[in-house]
């Protein structure tokens, strides 16, 4: 017993995690936990391999090697699991809005929301109740800056087509969902209403991801930080212990002072100081 993971333990425990494209190798022995109830921030130049690595959990690229371990209820053990697509992914409840949105403009919020899924829930929903469940889903998410769940999408602002998409994830009991940079493209006050968001998600007990450039948004939101620096897992820190400065240095050099990885030029292994 003494030796089990603790029950608000990580819901994804990603260990010496390896991929390559062709001759190219992407993540190098990366370490990646995701915990229920907080936002865990993934940073990183780019090209460090974010987005690699989110789409190895999703399910969209096979992981070379590594272990991938899922904990399926919450208390439970960590399980190893194969997410060998994103149908795989989307069984386990891990969801993930892509930086660029899978979001048909010509269709209305009620047609996105469902799209894709009407196959995958096994019964044909009515239009009624597909109407009722996206305005359920949006309100449950204190989201008011949308008018009808029967607007197309092409009318939304950039901010609410990202919480459309933010929605779209949590409508089916997700228990994780990664979002890749949904400010990148954001005005001031989108991303703000973006990143209350992000935090709503996390205190209803989801375990949240986000990837993102902007040290205030993660210094806002997040409760942990990831930083990759050329495919390795620089660190992983509380955001509490850490400041700007420190994270924009694992950024930029895999190291800040005892934190980050091992030898002068970041060619060691992650290590957590
Ligand atoms: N499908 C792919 N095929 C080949 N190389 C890829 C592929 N996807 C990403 N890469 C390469 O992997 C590296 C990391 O990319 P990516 O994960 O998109 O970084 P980030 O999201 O941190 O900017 C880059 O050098 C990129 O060119
Ligand atoms: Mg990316």
């Amino acid at each position: 017993m003494t030796a089990s993971a603790p029950p608000d333990g990580p819901v994804i425990e990603l260990r010496g995690i390896n991929k390559s494209f062709g001759p190219v190798q992407v993540l190098h022995d990366v370490a990646f936990s995701v915990h229920p109830g907080e936002v865990t921030a993934l940073v990183g130049d780019n090209g460090a391999g974010k987005s690699t690595l989110v789409k190895c959990i999703g399910g969209i690229h096979p992981i070379d090697s590594g272990e991938y371990l899922f904990r399926k209820e919450p208390g439970g053990e960590p399980v190893p699991v194969h997410v060998g697509s994103p149908r795989a992914a989307a069984a386990l409840g891990i969801e993930i809005v892509y930086q660029d949105l899978a979001l048909c403009d010509n269709l209305d919020i009620v047609q996105n929301m469902f799209l894709g899924r009407e196959e995958k829930s096994g019964i044909v929903l009515d239009e009624y109740e597909m109407e009722r469940k996206a305005a359920e889903t949006l309100a449950g998410l204190s989201v008011r800056t949308v008018k009808s769940v029967r607007q197309q999408v092409a009318s939304l602002s950039g901010g609410q087509r990202q919480t459309v998409a933010i929605a779209k994830a949590v409508l089916w009991n997700s228990r994780v969902v990664i979002l890749d940079e949904p400010t990148a493209a954001l005005g001031v006050a989108q991303t703000q209403q973006v990143l209350e968001l992000v935090r709503r998600l996390a205190d209803k007990g989801l375990a949240v991801v986000l990837i993102s450039h902007n040290m205030n948004d993660v210094f806002a939101v997040s409760d942990r930080i990831a930083a990759l620096y050329l495919g390795q897992m620089a660190a992983q820190v509380k955001t509490c212990d850490v400041t700007h400065a420190q994270v924009v240095e694992l950024i930029t050099s895999g190291r800040s002072g005892d934190l980050g990885l091992a030898g002068t030029n970041g060619n060691g292994n992650g290590a957590r100081a």
